[in-house]
């Protein structure tokens, strides 16, 4: 298999959304500490990037989380590989994701969270494929909308490739001739 891929957003058009999202939060939680949970392993170079930018008493936490095999279309099962290393009670969460497609990921783990009580529970993503979506999710941050199409780079991947892209590309399959 060939895989073409052409830019979809460049480097600019990602700092700019992630300084838009950046402000948002800010004005949002003014001095209130947050707990930052970015979903691995898609959110790892969106959340480095947006924490940066946050005047916030801000702490971090992962959890690791995977709805696809090795394919380009989700499975539509979550597994949980791992777990927060902190409990969340009484806290202001905002998970961090790289990319919400049919929300069959976020609603697995927005149920998990919310049975331990957090003071609130937010989520900001850098993408949203809203085309695609099966399950309804309340996304309180949106940093780019997309169509349908299977992008890559930016921490996303194809087959575990092309995380370390720094621009989101499109990609399309061809069989080799
Ligand atoms: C991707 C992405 C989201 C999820 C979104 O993760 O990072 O977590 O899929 O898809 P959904 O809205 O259809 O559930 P993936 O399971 O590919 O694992 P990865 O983060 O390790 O790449």
């Amino acid at each position: 298999m060939n895989k073409n891929k052409t830019i979809l957003f460049s480097r600019q058009a990602i700092e700019g959304a992630v300084l838009r999202l950046a402000k948002q939060i800010n004005a949002d939680y003014k001095a209130r500490p947050v707990v930052l949970v970015g979903i691995l392993k898609g959110s790892f170079v969106f959340l480095a990037d947006l924490i940066r930018k946050l005047d916030l008493d801000v702490t971090v936490d992962f959890a690791v989380l995977s709805s696809y095999g090795s394919a380009t279309t989700s499975s539509g099962q979550v597994k949980m590989i791992k777990d927060l290393s902190a409990p969340i009670e009484g806290k202001d969460v905002l998970v961090v994701e790289d990319i919400v497609d049919t929300g069959i990921t976020l609603k697995y783990f927005m149920d998990v969270l919310r049975q331990r009580r957090p003071a609130s529970l937010a989520i900001c993503t850098l993408i949203d494929k809203k085309a695609r979506r099966e399950v309804h999710i309340d996304v309180d941050y949106v940093g780019l909308e997309i169509e349908d199409g299977f992008i890559v780079g930016y921490g996303i991947d194809c087959n575990e490739e092309f995380r370390n892209l720094p621009e989101i590309w499109v990609i399309r399959e061809e069989a080799e001739k």
